[in-house]
């Protein structure tokens, strides 16, 4: 190395925020323009680092790889500089999966720092007090051991998709310290055992809205979502929200140890059609668990019970689950 070259480097890492990332040795950089799509397919494997600015999905990842985006703040999402942004919804004729910015079929992808967002919500609406009205993901996941850190998801309607491989088998995937916002059925799946750790969950403004619709379809086997120290909030008016409504009957959902805003509805839980008499709930499992904020009284609540003690990741996730996860991310 010239002296030149070592001496810029010096200076660019006292000169830099504490916090900021840079690409680890050996990843591959991409900036806006270039073809990320076959870029990700040349390199399973290899961490991919993208430079600031915007990348223009859908980007399908079929190969185990790791995407970092540039950020100025490694602890959060909230200095994070790279998106992957698409504008498509399922009325123009894709699946869930396909509307997504991000689709991942692969085991063990990890993000760290990159935004995701789908914008279809901004299309004019007839009725500017429902803005949303058909399916638009900004991530759907298919596969095990996936993660995502300090991420940003952005969408209106069933902004994350989280499934097993091949919506069949039980995936298991973590999301840390990452935002999530929409405002119908936001978080939803059925194939995924899933914790968010430390999430800002983020409700936009509507008359109605559900964060998650989890859609577990028996008693044993299937997904479930654990939120922990999470902050549900948002603009939208006192007691729009419900923690989620139920997308299959065995729909099992936690939230613990969370900040919840009066946002939350004293419900805190919808059947998926509130008017539907014959719609089954006994096995229903949404439960509460040392929760703080004017939406956290559990007394009001019919569909919900306070669990008797918190959730485990180990057992959420499976006794290997630091193997796999990044702990940096998980305190
Ligand atoms: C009400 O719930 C029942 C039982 O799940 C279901 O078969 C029926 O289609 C639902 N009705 C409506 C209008 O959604």
């Amino acid at each position: 190395m010239r002296s030149s070259t070592l001496l810029t480097l010096l200076v660019a890492a006292v000169t830099a925020k504490p916090t900021a990332n840079a690409p680890p040795p050996g990843a591959v950089i991409v900036k806006p323009g270039d073809n990320l799509q076959s870029i990700v397919n040349a390199n399973a494997g290899k961490t991919i680092f993208l430079q600031a600015g915007k990348y223009k999905g859908p980007i399908v990842i079929k190969s185990k790889i790791t995407m970092m985006g540039a950020t100025d703040n490694e602890e959060s999402y909230s200095g994070n500089k790279a998106t992957i942004t698409i504008y498509r919804a399922q009325e123009e004729g894709f699946n869930n999966h396909q509307t997504a910015a991000v689709q991942v079929e692969a085991d063990g992808v990890k993000f760290y720092h990159v935004n995701f967002e789908n914008t279809w919500g901004l299309k004019p609406s007839k009725d500017p007090k429902n803005p949303i009205k058909n399916q638009a993901l900004a991530v759907s996941t298919q596969g095990d051991e996936i993660g995502f850190y300090g991420c940003k998801l952005d969408g209106w309607q069933d902004t994350l998709e989280t499934e097993g491989k091949g919506a069949r088998s039980l995936g298991k995937q973590v999301f840390a310290k990452c935002l999530v916002q929409g405002c119908t059925d936001f978080i939803f799946g059925k194939t995924a055992a899933a914790w968010f750790e430390d999430c800002d969950i983020k409700v936009k403004d509507k008359d109605v809205g559900y964060v998650t619709a989890q859609g577990r379809e028996n008693k044993n086997g299937g997904g479930h979502y654990v939120f922990n120290k999470c902050e549900v909030s948002g603009s939208a008016k006192g007691g729009s929200y419900f923690l989620g409504r139920p997308w299959r009957p065995f729909a099992a959902v936690m939230f613990q140890n969370s900040k919840l805003s009066g946002v939350i509805n004293q419900a805190g839980w919808s059947k998926w059609k509130p008017d539907n008499v014959t719609e089954p709930v006994g096995d229903l499992e949404f439960r509460e668990y040392q929760n703080t904020g004017a939406g956290s009284d559990i007394k009001g609540r019919k569909l919900g019970k306070r669990a008797s003690g918190p959730d485990s990741i180990s057992k959420t996730l499976g006794g290997d689950y630091n193997s796999w996860v990044d702990m940096k991310y998980m305190k």
